[in-house]
């Protein structure tokens, strides 16, 4: 057999804590910290402890050239070798291995730049609840954040001294500054409010609709929508979960921005339509009560396919779904809706349930919109008193 590193790695050495009773006993904390060495790799679901000896191997090996198994298996063992096979953090040519490898192949042929794979696996979720895990952190209010943390750097900026400042004309306002006005988060979703369908339809053609294509070149098609896309890529696919809208069944859909229409998706045995909103958004149940969320997952070989390897390609997929979202939540704002979007998203459970791979396609955020409940139940941002001129919690 041949072995070659896998194709992206990184080391990481970590202080990890252990509860140490005898250390207590002698009257020490009781906790014993100890640094240890994590290798992580974008096509493995978790980072895995190595010690000494496999670092020393892992950086012997080139990632792309294969070399004989037997001569490593004579210097370091061969059960750390195999021990290393079974990881995925060494790559074996023959069928035992064919998991790791294909894994592996899958993310050599993306053209993930190496870093920016480790960060995106790393920071993917699965059965977080966030929105427990701030009220636990006593930092779920303004208060709470400020006692824990102190002031935060000032919400503007000085460069200058204030009589050095050229001041601006100011406009005055037009029907676009009231739209842009009206735009405030919602967290508080009439829960019995259907949405009508042809107000579904409207906000999915205004934000991920095909406005144009255009054949770039042979078996290079481009579409055009009203968001900017770096590469005018546009690799970011809109995935629904319907919980309310008139004339659809609940459930999961994907929205096909060239035929405008929705493709109905397989719900997992099992799960809840409801239960699953709320894994979703982890647990944030201000949001998961909207009647529709649109999950943001770009496909990574689209952007890649040109950006190869490249330090900024993620970054680029990234601000794509923020304009995709920016647009989104205004054009649910023109309809009178309330809207929002999240980063705090169960992306492993996301993925699991749409069929999505994470490191070929995955989600980025979780948009959502629909009617506006009547009273502020979850603490919303109004300063300027668009939404609910009469604020008040309930
Ligand atoms: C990228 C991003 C992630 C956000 N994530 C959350 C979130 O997880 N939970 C939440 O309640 N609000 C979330 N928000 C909403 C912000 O809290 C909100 O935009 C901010 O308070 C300003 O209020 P406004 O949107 O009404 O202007 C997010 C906003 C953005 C842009």
């Amino acid at each position: 057999m041949r072995v070659r590193r896998c194709a992206v790695l990184w080391l990481e050495s970590r202080e990890v804590a252990h509860f140490d009773l005898e250390n207590l006993l002698a009257g020490g904390t009781g906790i014993h910290s100890q640094l240890q060495w994590f290798a992580h790799a974008p096509h493995l679901p978790a980072p895995v402890v190595v010690d000494a000896d496999a670092l020393l191997l892992l950086g012997e090996l080139s990632p792309l050239d294969w070399v004989a198994e037997m001569p490593l298996r004579e210097w370091h063992g061969a059960a750390n070798l195999r021990r290393l096979l079974k990881s995925g953090l060494l790559i074996g040519s023959t069928k035992p291995w064919v998991a790791q490898r294909e894994a592996d192949e899958r993310c050599r042929d993306l053209h993930w730049h190496g870093l920016a794979a480790v960060w995106h696996v790393a920071s993917r979720w699965q059965g977080v609840d966030s929105a427990q895990g701030v009220i636990d952190a006593g930092v779920d209010t303004a208060e709470g954040l400020r006692d824990k943390h102190g002031a935060p750097p000032p919400a503007l900026l000085e460069r200058g001294e204030a009589h050095a400042r050229i001041g601006l004309p100011a406009a005055p306002p037009d029907t676009f500054d009231a739209l842009l006005d009206a735009r405030a988060t919602c967290r508080n979703f009439d829960t019995r409010a259907l949405l009508s369908l042809d107000v579904l339809a409207r906000v999915l053609a205004r934000t991920f609709g095909m406005r144009a294509a255009m054949h770039a070149a042979d078996d290079f098609d481009v579409i055009k929508r009203t968001s900017p896309s770096g590469g005018a890529l546009h690799p970011t696919e809109c995935y629904l979960i319907v919980q309310r809208v008139e004339g659809l069944v609940p459930g999961l859909y994907h929205y096909h921005g060239g035929a405008h229409a929705l493709e109905t998706l397989p719900m997992p045995d099992g799960v809840a339509l409801a239960d699953f909103a709320k894994t979703a958004v982890a647990g944030q149940h201000w949001f998961a009560e909207a009647p529709v969320l649109c999950v943001l997952a770009p496909r990574y070989g689209r952007n890649f396919w040109k950006y190869r390897n490249h330090p900024k390609a993620y970054r680029v997929c990234i601000l794509d779904v923020g304009h995709l979202s920016q647009t989104l939540q205004l054009c649910a704002t023109q309809e009178g809706l309330g809207s929002f979007v999240t980063a705090a998203i169960n992306e492993v459970d996301i993925e699991r349930a749409f069929g999505l791979d994470g490191v070929v396609d995955g989600p980025l955020a979780v948009c959502g919109f629909g009617v506006r409940a009547q009273a502020m139940a979850t603490y919303e941002l109004d300063p300027n008193h668009k939404v609910w001129p009469r604020a008040g919690m309930v």
